[in-house]
Formats: structure tokens, sequence, C-alpha cells
């Protein structure tokens, strides 16, 4: 594995990043050199990270809604330091493992409807690959729907459920049979459920890399009687929206929806050991698992580890003690309003939405022609840009940010649950600094035809 010249324990780089470089990922760090946020992290607390020289950066990202309970919560840190001194048993894949079944009790009573069995996994994509094959298992047929814009992750069975070509490409090809529909379309939804071929249809309650997209009141709950109409499956990817972010345990409950299937991962071990799960009701369950010959036709070997189930009961416990989704409710509506009123004055923000603390601030394209001309040239060169150029900013105003993934003119907030008045001040001041700056024209524009030059000759 290793040159014989190098002990596996010696670190082969002086510099942490030039390691990761060399061995990982270089594009990754040339990405993060151009805008300037390659910084070295050194102690990361509730919504704040501490880096080597002396800056406290403001996390409003959240690690893409993972950091719901804040980074390191000394809570779940404690559990899992007595889980590793107890020594108890770990995957010895020949016990039954009990905290799994007590997780998976918490998970089921919190979830509520028709939800009574838990399948865990170790991220996302896992719990999705789960879905898609506990789906057809129950009703025999193959189809899958899924809508536009969404975002499931990125291993071969997820990512046939989402229609961007940038993840797809050169990656092909996708599963057969899956079926893309526009979000909040019922009609688009009957249309593909009446054909009685469609296993399953799977859709996040708020769409989060589509750029926070909130759908009408009654789409979840529609979409959830459409399926038991036609047979087909209803499943909630609450990956991002899961655990308190949208101001309820689960999306789900805020639209009233009844799902067979909630997929869950990222807050569920608070952001610190991987860790997904899989809801599904009885009958699916049964369907999957129903005879003696099928107790381990789908399983993982990580996927009941204890310090994931651990983490998982203490992250219950954390959202339960400091009520963070209620936290999150008022928070997130104090946050909208405090954005909505900071930045109504500039021409390209179109708008400021959100559901609990899953918020977001889109963009439009300038109307005055000093910044359009800019604007476009930029978008030439890549449709991110402009989004990138604001992430950029916020970072050296100390912020954390992200646009999303499926549409760069969408800048996400969403700061851990724990986060507090002060902090979402600044937030809001440091958005409208940087707004200010983008409206100003000059140095925000010429900063980013430098950025976009340094990254066509990088
Ligand atoms: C809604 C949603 N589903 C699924 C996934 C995939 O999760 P993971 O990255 O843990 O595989 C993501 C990841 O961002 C997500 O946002």
């Amino acid at each position: 594995m290793f040159p014989s010249s190098v002990s596996a324990r010696e670190p082969l780089r002086s510099e942490s990043t030039g390691a990761f470089s060399e061995f990982v990922n270089p594009q990754w760090v040339k990405l993060l050199n151009l805008l300037q946020m390659n910084v070295s992290y050194t102690r990361c607390s509730g919504a704040e990270l501490h880096t080597s020289d002396g800056r406290c950066i403001l996390d409003f990202l959240s690690g893409y809604c993972v950091h719901n309970p804040g980074h390191n919560h000394p809570g779940i840190v404690a559990a899992l330091q007595s889980e590793l001194q107890r020594s108890g048993p770990a995957m010895l894949q020949s016990h039954v493992p009990e905290m799994a079944g007590e997780l998976a009790a918490e998970l089921c009573r919190r979830a509520g409807g028709r939800l009574g069995k838990v399948f865990f996994c170790s991220s996302g994509s896992e719990g999705v690959e789960a879905s898609i094959k506990f789906a057809r298992a129950h009703t025999r047929r193959t189809g899958l729907v899924y809508c536009s814009g969404g975002f499931h992750g990125l291993t071969c069975g997820a990512l046939s459920l989402m229609g961007h070509d940038f993840w797809r490409k050169g990656f092909g090809p996708m599963l057969q049979h899956c079926r893309e529909i526009a979000f909040n379309d019922l009609a688009a939804l009957e249309d593909c459920l009446a054909s009685r071929q469609m296993a399953g249809f799977i859709v996040e309650p708020v769409q989060g890399e589509a750029g926070v997209v909130i759908p009408s009141p009654d789409y979840l709950e529609q979409a959830g009687a459409l399926c038991r109409k036609y047979g087909t499956l209803f499943i909630l990817d609450e990956v991002q929206t899961g655990l308190g972010r949208t101001g309820a345990f689960l999306a789900a409950h805020q639209f009233a929806a009844d799902p067979d299937m909630v997929v869950l991962a990222k807050a569920l071990s608070g952001g610190l050991i991987p860790s997904g799960a899989v809801l599904m009701t009885n009958a699916v369950h049964h369907s999957v698992y129903g005879s003696l010959n099928r107790a381990l036709v789908h399983t993982s070997t990580y996927s009941e580890n204890s310090l994931a189930m651990r983490a998982g009961l203490a992250t219950l416990e954390v959202l339960d003690r400091e009520r963070l989704a209620v936290r999150a409710e008022s928070l997130g509506s104090d946050l909208r309003r405090r954005l909505a009123a900071a930045l109504s004055g500039y021409e390209m923000v179109r708008e400021v939405r959100g559901l609990g603390l899953m918020c977001a601030v889109e963009f439009s394209s300038p109307r005055q022609l000093r910044l359009r001309i800019p604007f476009a040239s930029f978008g030439k060169i890549h449709p991110a840009m402009f989004g990138l150029m604001v992430v950029m900013r916020m970072f050296q105003r100390d912020v954390l940010t992200q646009v999303c993934g499926n549409n760069f003119m969408v800048l996400k907030v969403a700061p851990p649950l724990v986060v507090t008045d002060e902090q979402i001040e600044r937030f809001v001041s440091a958005l409208q600094a940087v707004m200010e700056a983008v409206h100003a024209g000059g140095a925000f524009w010429s900063d980013a035809l430098k950025l976009a030059q340094r990254a066509l000759a990088a």
C-alpha cells in the first residue's frame, strides 16, 4: 500500500492541503483557493468556525443541513466518548444491536403516521438506493417518478432520479423506467402514475438544491393521495428537510403528508458520524424482509454501528431538550423578515423565502444597463459566476454560505438551529453590504472578471 520508505503514520506532505491535493482531489483545492476560501479551521462550535489565523467565521451553510444541533454539540460529543469508552459490541454482524432498535423506535414515534420500521444506512444516497429497491419489491413494478431540479444523491440509482446533465454526464446509462415531472404539478404526477407501472414517487418536501422551492400547501397531501390511488409508494426525501430544519421534526408534518417511506441522513447523527435511515410502513418492510431467508436481503456493514446509533439518540435528545424545531421556525421567520427588510431596495434580489431555517435569497439578472453588461458576460463564462462571487464576498466578511447545487442564482441560508439573534444580525448586515457592493458596480464586477481570468488560467 505504502512505498517502502514511507511509514504509514508519517504525514506524506507537510501542508495538510498538499496531501489532499495530491492524493484526494486537486480540483477542489484549486477551487477553494480561487475563491479565497481555503482556510485552516481549528475549532468549530455551535455556528462558529474558528481558523488558525484568528478568524471567527459564521456557518450559514451547516454542511448542507448536517449541523442542525450546531458543530460538535457537547451532548453528542459526550455520548460518543462514552460509547467508545464502554468497549461495547460493534459490527459483530451476528448479534442484535439493541441501540438500533431504540433509535428506530424514537424515530418512528416522532415521525408518526404509518411509519413503523427503519432500515439504517450511512448516507442519504444509500437511503435513496434502499427506497428504490424497497418500492420495487413492494409493488413488483419497476417505474420511478421524480421531480425536476431535485437532488437525491450521486450513486447510480439516486442519480437516475436527478435530471441535471451536470451530475450525470459521463456516468450513464442510468436506471431504466425513470420519469421526470415538474415539482408541484399534480396533473403531471397523475398522468405519470395512471400507467400503474410506477413503483415509487420520490420527492423532497422542500426542494433544497433546486433553490429552496416550497410547494403549494396541499401538494404533498394530494400527491400522497394520488400515489395511493394508483398503487405507487410515496417516498419523501427528507435528507435536508428532516430533523427539525424546517420547523418540525419532519417537513412532512407541516404539509400533512402521509408517506410510505421517509429517507433521513445528514443531521441524523448531529454531523459527527455518517448515518442515514429509511423509515417505512410495516407493509413495505414485510415485502422486503418478510421471511426467514430474506432476513439479510438488504443490509450494509456499517448501518447499525453503535457510534452512529448513539449519536442519533443523542441528537434526538438535543433536538427535544433545546426545542430546536420550534427555534428553527421562529428564528427562520425572523431571519426572513430581517433579510427582506434589509434587501428590499436592491433590484437583483428577487425573493427571500424559506421554511424554518431552510431559507434562501434568490437573485435575478439586473435591469440597469451598467450592471446588465458585466452580469451577462460573467454568465457566459460560467452560470455560477455571480453566485460564487457573492459567496466569496460573504466569506471575506466571515460568513460561510453557498449557492444551491441546481440553481446558482439562489443563495442558501441554513445556519445551525442553535444560531443566535446576534449571529443572524451579523449575517444580514454582511449580505446587505455585499448587495450594496454588487449594485454600486465597480470593484465587485472587476474582481469577478479577475476571478474568471484566474479560473480560466487554472
Ligand atoms: C435531499 C438530498 N437527498 C439525498 C442526498 C444525498 O445524501 P448523501 O450525500 O449523504 O449521499 C442529498 C445530499 O446533499 C440531499 O440533499
